[in-house]
Formats: structure tokens, C-alpha cells, sequence
């Protein structure tokens, strides 16, 4: 009892102390996942690709709580209470594995493309959510933080010979079409708002359902970190009347851009952004061809001539480093850390890139009409190199031989390249990262590669095309369609769906999505489904259906 109470004491004049240096808090962790892998890593590729599935990129920390981290143990407890309103003896039997998987990250029982010889990785928690124990060297204060990690976007189902998503099996670099996180930033918010106040049921939940968590994390949850939570959320209640400022996104689309400018303080104190575009999570397949980064190629290194051709030759050493430095900025908005953060992991990215020259998708599962191929490749060499790359002359898997770097209008939706201003590009410029990227608002969007197109649906930077054949026929494509969930169409090659009367492209009634679908009315702000139509145009029925074969090899 003594000790107990000689402990409390010590915690409290921890945490005073702490609060007096005005730094309450600083702890940070590293992913746990990531650490139990590093012992069997025999290559800088076994490195990348287990950093890209389970790296934390130093975004685990009391800082990143404050932008996209949870406490994780609070944060699952608060969800599970939200599914039992409230009821403590069912909280047992919440899966916890079926509760994230509603919004989109995946608890597969195997990752399909992991490198044979590297040991298996914990898929114990849900994937593209690492967490790490955070504690503090002499106080005892401790906190299991969770944080996005890049597999949380870039991983995704694999899908058998006739598009049924396989959660069971997922494949890193893939994007993943179905994460949802503004559903789970709206459920986390909901959740605290309606348990964060209760203490006591809250923390009973973290005991029944983490039975390993130890007193310090406990009295550290209960004596720091509830009591943070709880003032956030009602200031933030007060202010927003939700989780963040902005809107995450749609399934398979997230919103970096409000998520830059928040970091970058764009954002004016206590406004809500009531406009935001979004951009559609895409395959990651010879993306290190590219000279700018971004759909609407804001980031070059600096002195890079943007539109310039990238040869086979111009893939060294040299390139890919500086390619590593503006990756590593992107965990500035998708993991809410700071630039000082994100720069020393600039390695970390350099590891990832290694792996990513080596990536390629899942081989598209399904039909191919092979005596369509030549015609296929033909037309996409007269038609469409010119813009996405030059691919060899392979009919199994085509690579990459040469990329234009094309960058202009083709007269798809403008929002989201006349978001991305100047003064954005300024604040990126002004900051830490201006030694290593030169942003510069393009307005226009640039041409990617087409590796991995097949299970990129919906299609443009928007997402807001369904499948590749209504991309090949502006008249046809549909006002309405539902992504999130969904199977694929193997003929058509995207998300599958029925033609309702209405000009819809909706899931049949059989349909049961694998996480939270959302309907994508091409009206709305920023979701324009218009463009890309005059590339398409000389076409005879006979090409698209021979270039929709060849696209199924890329
Ligand atoms: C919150 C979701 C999310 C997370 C987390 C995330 N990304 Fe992305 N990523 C995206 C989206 C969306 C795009 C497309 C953005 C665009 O082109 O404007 C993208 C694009 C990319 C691209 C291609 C860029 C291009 O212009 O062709 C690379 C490479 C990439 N991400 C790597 C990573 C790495 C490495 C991580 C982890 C450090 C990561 N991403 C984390 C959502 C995410
Ligand atoms: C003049 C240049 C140009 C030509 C020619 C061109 N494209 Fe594109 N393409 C673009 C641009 C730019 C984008 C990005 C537009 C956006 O996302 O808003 C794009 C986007 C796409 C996408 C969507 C990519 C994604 O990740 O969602 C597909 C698919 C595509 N093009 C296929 C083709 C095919 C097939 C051809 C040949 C018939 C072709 N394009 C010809 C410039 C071109």
C-alpha cells in the first residue's frame, strides 16, 4: 500500500514537474510491429517494404496526439463502448478486428506480397494503425500510442478471378479504395463525446478488454491523458462541433491538402473549411519515374526540370534520394508531424523508395482476352504514351521504359489544382522542407503511370469515375456511384455495379460491402467526373475494348 501511494506521489510531482517546464507530456515511441521485424531484415528492401507496412516514421508521440495519433487503448475502448451503448459486460465480445474494419483497415490473416525470407509481421492489430508503447525514462508514465502509418492508405484487399475482394490477403502498395477516415474521425469523436467523461466506465473498459495494461499506463491515462482528451473534445465540440477543422475524405480519398494547410497553420484559428477536394488514393507501381510529386505535381526537388523526360538512366542513386526527401514530407499531413520529424526520417523513405522500385501490383486476377493484346498495345502506343509512359514491349507484365512527365489541363475537375495555391506552396517553400522541394502551385494535373490501374478504381484524381470503360466513354459515365467495400468488375475494370435508371452505377441488392460504402454524386464540390474525354474520342468500339485488355496487364 505504501509503495502504491510513494508511486502516486512520485507520478503526481512527475506530471507537476512536467506541467511547471511547460512541456506536459513529451513522450514518443517507436512502432512495435517494426521493431519486432528489424532483427531478420537481410536487404534495404526488407527494410522498405517493413517500414512502408509498419513504420511509425517518428509520428508515434504526445505531439502527434494533438493531429492524428490516439491513445490507443482509450480510443479502442471508447469505440467498443459506443457499439455496446455503453454496456460494460458486452465489451468482451466486440471484434475489435470487425470494428476498424468498417472503416477500412484491413486485419488480414496474411499479406500476400511480404518478401519470403523476412519473418511474418504482427497482423494482431489492424493494419496501417501502428502502435508503440510510449514511456518516460525516471517518471512512471506510460501510453500506448497509435498512429497512421503509410499501409493505412497504400495496402490494399486482393481480389480473386471474378472481383470478390479477399480481406483475408492484402497486398502493400495497392491502394486502398475503401479507408475511410473521416467515418472513423467522426465515430472516435462521437465516442469520447458521449464516454470521454465518464472515467471510471471508460477505464474498467481498458482493463477488461487490454487485461496486460499496467498501473503506470493506468494512472497515466487516468491522471494525464483522459483529462487532456476531455478538455479537447469540448473545445473542439465548441469550436468545430468536430474532430478536425476539415473533412478527411470519402472512402479511397483522402484530403491532404486541408490536412497540409492545418499543419502549415493556412487555416485561421477556429474556422471550420467548408469547401475541400479530395485526392483518390493511387497505386504506387514506377511512381519514382515521376520529376514532381502530387496529382497536381506541386513537390520537385528543387532545380528539377518538372516536365522533362525521365529515362531509364536517370533512375540512380541520386534521384531517388531526392524523390525519399519529398515522400518523407508527406507524413507532415497524413500522420500530423513536424517538419523537424518528418526530415529525420528522410532515411526511413529512402528505404521505402528502394523497396517501391521493386514493387509491382497483384497481377490482374481475372480474364483477358488475349487476342485482343496487340491490338491493345498498339492503340495505347499511338494514344496514350505520349502522356503516361512508353512501356516495353512485354505482353505479360509491360514495365516502364520512358516517362514524358506530362503535366497540363485535360479539362477534369479544377478544384482541387486551384486549392492548391500559391500560398500553400509558399508555406512549404518558407518551411524546414524548402531545402528539398520547391513547391509551386502548377495549375494543372500531370499524367501518372498506368502501373496497377486495373485495381485503382474509381479513376481520375478525384475519384470520380468508376470504371475504365465509362473513363473510355465520357456519355456513359455515371452521375451517381457507391464506393467503399465493394467487388470489382473484372470486364469492365472497376468497381462493380448496375445501371439503375437514374443514371446511376449502383451495387446490386446481393451486395454486402467489407467496410462503410459512401455515395459519390459527381455534383458535388470538387467530384466533377467531366474531362479526359477527347483522348478517348477517335476511338472505334473495337480499340477501347482491345486497349481495356492491354490496360489489364499494366
Ligand atoms: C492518409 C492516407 C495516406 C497515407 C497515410 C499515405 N499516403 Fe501516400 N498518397 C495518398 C494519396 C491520397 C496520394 C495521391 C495524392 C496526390 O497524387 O495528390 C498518395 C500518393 C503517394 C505517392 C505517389 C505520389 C505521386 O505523385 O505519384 C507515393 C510515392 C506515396 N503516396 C507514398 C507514401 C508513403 C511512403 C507513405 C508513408 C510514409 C504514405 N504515402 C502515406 C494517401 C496517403
Ligand atoms: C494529353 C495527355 C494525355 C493523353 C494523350 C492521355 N491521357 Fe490519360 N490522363 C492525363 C492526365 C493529365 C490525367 C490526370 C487527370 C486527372 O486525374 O484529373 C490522366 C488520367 C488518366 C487515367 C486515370 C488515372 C487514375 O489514377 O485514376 C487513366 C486511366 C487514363 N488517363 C488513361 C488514358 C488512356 C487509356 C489514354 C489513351 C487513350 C490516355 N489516358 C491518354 C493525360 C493524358
Amino acid at each position: 500500500m505504501k509503495r502504491i501511494a510513494f508511486a502516486v506521489l512520485l507520478l503526481l510531482c512527475g506530471i507537476a514537474a512536467l506541467l511547471l517546464v511547460g512541456k506536459p507530456f513529451d513522450l514518443r515511441t517507436s512502432s512495435t510491429a517494426l521493431a519486432s521485424l528489424e532483427p531478420a531484415f537481410q536487404s534495404e528492401r526488407d527494410r522498405g517494404i517493413a517500414t512502408f507496412g509498419f513504420g511509425d516514421f517518428g509520428a508515434l508521440s504526445t505531439d502527434t496526439l494533438k493531429t492524428s495519433a490516439v491513445p490507443w487503448k482509450l480510443a479502442v475502448s471508447a469505440l467498443a463502448l459506443q457499439q455496446t451503448h455503453g454496456d460494460l459486460n458486452a465489451v468482451g465480445e466486440v471484434d475489435i478486428s470487425a470494428l476498424f474494419r468498417t472503416f477500412g483497415f484491413h486485419s488480414p490473416g496474411k499479406i500476400a506480397n511480404w518478401p519470403s525470407g523476412l519473418s511474418e509481421p504482427d497482423l494482431s492489430k489492424p493494419v496501417g494503425l501502428n502502435t508503440g508503447l510510449a514511456s518516460h525514462d525516471f517518471l512512471p508514465t506510460a501510453v500506448t500510442i497509435a498512429n497512421t502509418g503509410c499501409a493505412a492508405c497504400h495496402a490494399s484487399v486482393t481480389y480473386t478471378a471474378d472481383g470478390t475482394p479477399d480481406t483475408e490477403r492484402i497486398w502493400l502498395g495497392m491502394p486502398n479504395s475503401s479507408i475511410n477516415l473521416e467515418a472513423y474521425a467522426s465515430a472516435l469523436f462521437s465516442a469520447f463525446k458521449t464516454y470521454g467523461d465518464d472515467s471510471g466506465l471508460l477505464l474498467e473498459t481498458v482493463q477488461q478488454l487490454f487485461p496486460e495494461t499496467t498501473w503506470q499506463e493506468r494512472q497515466t491515462l487516468r491522471i494525464a491523458i483522459l483529462p487532456l482528451l476531455q478538455k479537447e473534445i469540448v473545445e473542439r465540440q465548441k469550436t468545430f462541433g468536430r474532430l478536425l477543422p476539415f473533412s478527411a475524405g470519402l472512402p479511397g480519398a483522402t484530403n491532404g491538402l486541408d490536412a497540409l494547410k492545418n499543419q502549415l497553420d493556412l487555416i485561421p484559428d477556429g474556422a471550420t473549411v467548408e469547401k475541400s477536394a479530395f485526392n483518390s488514393i493511387p497505386d504506387l507501381g514506377e511512381r519514382h519515374w515521376r520529376r514532381s510529386f502530387l496529382n497536381s505535381a506541386v513537390y520537385a526537388p528543387p532545380g528539377s526540370d518538372l516536365q522533362s523526360e525521365t529515362r531509364p538512366e536517370d533512375l540512380d542513386n541520386k534521384h531517388l534520394q531526392e524523390m525519399a526527401s519529398v515522400i518523407a514530407y508527406f507524413t507532415v499531413p497524413s500522420m500530423g508531424v513536424s517538419g523537424e520529424v518528418a526530415e529525420a526520417h528522410i532515411e526511413d523513405a529512402e528505404a521505402v523508395l528502394q523497396w517501391l522500385t521493386t514493387y509491382r501490383p497483384q497481377p490482374f486476377p481475372g480474364q483477358i482476352d488475349r487476342t485482343q493484346l496487340q491490338l491493345g498495345q498498339s492503340v495505347y502506343a499511338a494514344k496514350c504514351s505520349r502522356c503516361h509512359g512508353v512501356y516495353n514491349s512485354s505482353l505479360e507484365t509491360p514495365e516502364l521504359i520512358s516517362f514524358p512527365n506530362w503535366l497540363g489541363d485535360v479539362g477534369t475537375d479544377r478544384r482541387l489544382m486551384e486549392l492548391t495555391d500559391e500560398s500553400v506552396a509558399e508555406a512549404v517553400n518558407a518551411g524546414l522542407f524548402g531545402r528539398y522541394i520547391s513547391a509551386k502551385s502548377t495549375g494543372a494535373y500531370a499524367a501518372p503511370p498506368l502501373t496497377g490501374i486495373w485495381a485503382s478504381a474509381p479513376y481520375l484524381h478525384n475519384g470520380s469515375v468508376p470504371t475504365l470503360w465509362h473513363l473510355m466513354r465520357p456519355d456513359q459515365r455515371p452521375h451517381k456511384f457507391v464506393v467503399g467495400g465493394h467487388s470489382l468488375d473484372m470486364k469492365k475494370v472497376g468497381i462493380r455495379g448496375q445501371k439503375d435508371g437514374n443514371g446511376g452505377w449502383m451495387p446490386g441488392n446481393e451486395h454486402i460491402p467489407w467496410s462503410l460504402a459512401a455515395e459519390i454524386d459527381v455534383s458535388t464540390y470538387g467530384l466533377g467526373a467531366q474531362g479526359h474525354e477527347s483522348e478517348f474520342k477517335n476511338l472505334t468500339e473495337d480499340q477501347k475494348d482491345a486497349l481495356l485488355e492491354y490496360l489489364k496487364l499494366l
